[in-house]
């Protein structure tokens, strides 16, 4: 990575998370689970879950003027909008885009940047080149995902360990002593399968095919995942760390990803950070993918954990494979808490009608039986039995192993979150 010529500070931080609270006990009416196996396995006791009229875009929009009004910038200040996200509004236009025409961002230039859950840590290494080289002056780096919309959730592999959410970060110039002091970004695309939305893109374009057999959902390796991450963050915080001239010692506070508290802990203890030097909040809104580490940071701000002089590293891991951290000293504080929820909104509990709709989908077309019913009727109630796929044929390799390849199959299908 190119040395910093300028440097690059974090001016101000927003976040936002929709208002529909999930809770691991709803999650058990639709899948065999419970909130027992969910929060000894991975810490997490809800989630947030967006509205089907929701889509990225609103939450990240929620969040950058959040960010903006905190480091006291007005949209038409903006130089470029990053956002970092795998659930975009749709393939193309760019969420950045849509977003700078809703902020009226209308200086600022826009692309979105896919890392999954390394998104934000991988955006604002970005960013922070622009600002480092003079070109631009204000970056706005958004991590914004709706990953209720590509989860299937009648998968409890997965469906338990993901949420909703947004946050972002205005990037400027730093003052002497304050800023971003080391950054280490680091990609392993062998493991690409481990981690994947396998439809949608030119390998596989939407078709009613891809649709039967559920391709256009999240897949994963939990279990490979798990050893990735735990390797991985510590090589990127001692990158980072290394770079800023810096040791464990000298963090005051650590933000992970939050996608496992296991990991969370695991991680922590190979650094030497006592727990109270992390920053934990997976409890209450899962894995975010890219939004997890702003939105942690939104939190760590609200509560005074985060104050200015502060060192603070922060460490991501996610498909791709990807990973990355960065070193932080601090410029801030911030006078009173800011929410996370959506203007006007309140948290509202309950599982969401769509969600026991679409898991009741996915147990037919894994010929499984809905809660109480015998297989058989319940594929035949909601699926022709020749689109019933077995759960197995979903797992990564046997996806791979069926992937026909772009040829012949000319039509794009991307998805999106919209
Ligand atoms: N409820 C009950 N049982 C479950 C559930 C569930 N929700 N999920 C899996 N199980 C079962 C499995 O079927 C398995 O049963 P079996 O032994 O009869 O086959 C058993 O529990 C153990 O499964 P493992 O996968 O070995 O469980 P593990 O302890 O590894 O925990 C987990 C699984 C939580 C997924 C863990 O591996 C993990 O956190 N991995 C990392 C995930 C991650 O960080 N993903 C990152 C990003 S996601 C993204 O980027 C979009």
């Amino acid at each position: 990575m190119v040395a910093a010529v300028r440097g690059v500070t974090i001016a101000g931080i927003g976040g936002c998370v929709p208002p529909a609270v999930v809770t691991n006990d709803d999650l058990a009416q639709v899948v065999e689970t419970d909130d027992e196996w969910i929060r000894t396995r991975t810490g997490i006791r809800q989630r947030r879950v967006a509205d089907p009229g929701t889509a990225t875009s609103d939450l990240a929009e929620v969040a950058a003027r959040r960010a903006l009004e905190e480091a006291g910038v007005r949209p038409d200040q903006v130089d470029l909008i990053i956002v970092a996200t795998v659930t975009p509004d749709m393939p193309f236009p760019s969420t950045a885009c849509l977003l700078q025409d809703r902020l009226g961002a209308t200086r600022a230039a826009g692309f979105d940047l896919e890392a999954a859950c390394s998104g934000f840590v991988y955006a604002l290494a970005a960013g922070a080149q622009f600002i480092a080289a003079g070109l631009y002056d204000t970056v706005l780096v958004v991590g914004a995902e709706t990953l209720s919309k590509i989860i299937d959730w009648s998968d409890r592999r997965t469906c338990v360990l993901l949420g909703d959410g947004a946050g972002a970060a205005v990037l400027r110039p730093a003052a002497p002593g304050e800023g971003i002091l080391g950054l280490y970004l680091g990609a392993d695309g062998s493991g690409g399968d481990l981690l994947k939305q396998p439809a949608g893109g030119s390998r596989l374009p939407a078709s009613p095919e891809t649709v039967a057999r559920g391709l256009h959902f999240v897949q994963m390796n939990g279990r490979e995942v798990f050893k990735f991450a735990v390797k991985t963050m510590g090589d990127a915080a001692q990158a980072a760390l290394a770079q800023a001239g810096l040791t464990f010692d000298d963090v005051d506070l650590y933000v992970p990803h939050q996608a496992n508290f296991r990991i969370i802990e695991s991680s922590a203890r190979r650094f030497d950070l006592p727990l109270e030097r992390v920053v934990v909040n997976i409890d209450r809104y899962g894995n975010t993918s890219a939004a997890s580490i702003p939105v942690a940071l939104d939190e760590a701000l609200s509560t005074g954990r985060i104050r200015a002089g502060q060192t603070v590293l922060l460490v991501a891991f996610g498909g791709g494979l990807t990973w990355g951290a960065a070193v932080v000293r601090w410029g801030y504080d911030r006078p009173a808490p800011r929410p996370l929820e959506m203007p006007g909104q309140e948290p509202r509990y309950g599982l969401p009608e769509w969600i026991r709709e679409q898991a009741a989908r996915g147990r037919a077309r894994a010929g499984e039986p809905a809660q109480g019913e015998p297989a058989a009727a319940a594929s035949e109630a909601t699926a022709p039995a020749a689109l019933a796929v077995p759960r197995a044929a979903l797992d990564p390799a046997a996806v791979t192993a069926a992937s026909p390849g772009s040829e012949g199959r000319p039509a794009w299908g991307g998805g999106g979150t919209r």
